[in-house]
C-alpha cells in the first residue's frame, strides 16, 4: 500500500459532521497529496462548510496524521458537495504508452456520439502532453471564470471541452506535483459550468497509470474505462499492464480499442504495425475488442460521418454506450 493510501485509511473512518456519516460512507475524501515539506494535502467534500464542522474534522484529520503517522503538518481544503447531474455517465480513456491515438480516439468517440444526438463533455486530463485543444482547433481559446472561480468550458460543433493546456502558459510543460492533480480534476469535474445535457463525459487519460487514475476514483466513482493500444507488441505489453493496475484501482475496464491496426488501399489491408496486439490485450484482460482503427491521413484527425472510420466510430459509440 502506498502511503497516500495508508493516510486514506486511516482517515476514512472518520464522521463528517455535516453529514453524520463517514468519510468513507460520503466518498469525502478527494484528494491526498504530500507536499515537498512532509506536509500532508487534502480536499474533503462536506454538505455544510460550517466552522464547527470542519474545525471538528480539522482536528480528528491532523491527530491522526501528525500524531498517529508523524507528518510534519496538515493542510485541508474543504468544498462542498453539489448535486450532480445524475443521467450523465463517465468514460475514461486509458492506454499504457503515449501516442497511440487516446485523443483521437477520444475526440473521434465524441464526435460520433454528437452525431447520434448526444451531448458529450470532453475533460482532457493529460497533464502532461494535453493536445485536444489543438485536435479540436481550440488553442486560441482563453478560460473565462465567473465570480465564485468556476470556469466555463470551451464548446464547438455542441461538444464541450477543457484543458490542463489551458491553464498553463504556452509551449510550457506542466510540472504538477502531486497535490495539483487532485485540484485540477476537481476544477474539471466540479468547477466547471458543464451544460445540464451532458450525456457522456469522456475523460483523455495520461498514459499509465498512477495519481491521476486514484484521484478519479473521487469524482466519477460510476466511471467506466476503455484502453487504447497499437497492434505492436511492446504497446500491447504495455496496456496489458496498464489494464492490470486500472483494475487494482477497482477501474471497470469495458473494453479495448486498437488504433492504427491497418492501412487499406483499394479493398486491400495491409497490417503495418501487424496483427492482433489489441486483441491480446482484450484476451488478457477479459474483455471485449470492442473496434480495429484504420491508420487515417494525418491532415484529418476527426473522420467524417460517411467515411469508413466514421462508421467505425459510429458502431463504437453504440457499444460504447450500452456498455456504460
Ligand atoms: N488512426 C490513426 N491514423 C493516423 N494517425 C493517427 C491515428 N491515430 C492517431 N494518429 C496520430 O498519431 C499521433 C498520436 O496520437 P494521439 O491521439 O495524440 O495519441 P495519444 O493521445 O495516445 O498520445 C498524432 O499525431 C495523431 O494525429
Ligand atoms: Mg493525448
Amino acid at each position: 500500500m502506498s502511503e497516500i493510501e495508508i493516510i486514506k485509511q486511516k482517515i476514512e473512518e472518520i464522521i463528517d459532521p455535516s453529514s453524520e456519516k463517514t468519510l468513507k460512507e460520503t466518498n469525502g475524501i478527494k484528494h491526498v497529496g504530500i507536499d515537498e515539506n512532509n506536509s500532508v494535502i487534502m480536499i474533503i467534500e462536506v454538505n455544510d462548510k460550517d466552522n464547527n464542522f470542519t474545525k471538528q474534522i480539522t482536528r480528528e484529520i491532523a491527530k491522526i496524521v501528525k500524531l498517529d503517522l508523524g507528518y510534519a503538518g496538515v493542510k485541508i481544503e474543504f468544498t462542498k458537495r453539489k448535486l450532480r447531474n445524475k443521467k450523465s455517465k463517465t468514460l475514461l480513456i486509458a492506454s499504457g504508452k503515449g501516442g497511440v491515438g487516446k485523443s483521437t480516439v477520444t475526440a473521434n468517440l465524441a464526435y460520433a456520439l454528437m452525431r447520434m444526438g448526444k451531448k458529450v463533455g470532453i475533460i482532457d486530463a493529460d497533464i502532461y502532453g494535453a493536445n485536444m485543444p489543438k485536435i479540436l482547433h481550440a488553442t486560441n481559446h482563453v478560460l473565462m471564470g465567473d465570480k465564485d472561480g468556476k470556469i466555463y468550458p470551451f464548446e464547438k460543433d455542441n461538444i464541450q471541452m477543457v484543458s490542463t493546456e489551458y491553464l498553463v502558459e504556452e509551449k510550457r510543460a506542466l510540472m504538477l506535483r502531486g497535490p495539483m492533480l487532485g485540484k485540477i480534476l476537481k476544477l474539471f469535474f466540479e468547477d466547471t459550468l458543464w451544460s445540464e445535457e451532458i450525456d457522456y463525459f469522456l475523460v483523455d487519460l495520461p498514459p499509465g497509470t498512477g495519481d491521476v487514475m486514484m484521484d478519479l476514483k473521487n469524482f466519477s466513482e460510476e466511471a467506466k474505462m476503455v484502453i487504447v493500444t497499437t497492434p505492436q507488441e511492446s504497446a500491447a505489453h504495455i496496456a496489458i499492464k496498464a489494464g492490470y493496475a486500472a483494475k487494482d484501482l477497482s477501474q471497470d475496464v469495458i473494453g479495448v480499442i486498437e488504433n492504427m491496426s491497418y492501412y487499406e488501399v483499394n479493398n486491400e489491408f495491409h497490417y503495418i504495425f501487424g496483427k492482433d496486439g489489441g486483441k491480446k490485450v482484450a484476451d488478457e484482460l477479459l474483455v471485449e475488442l470492442l473496434a480495429t482503427l484504420p491508420i487515417t491521413n494525418y491532415e484529418k484527425i476527426i473522420c467524417d460521418e460517411t467515411d469508413m472510420c466514421g462508421i467505425i466510430y459510429l458502431n463504437l459509440a453504440k457499444k460504447i454506450i450500452k456498455l456504460l
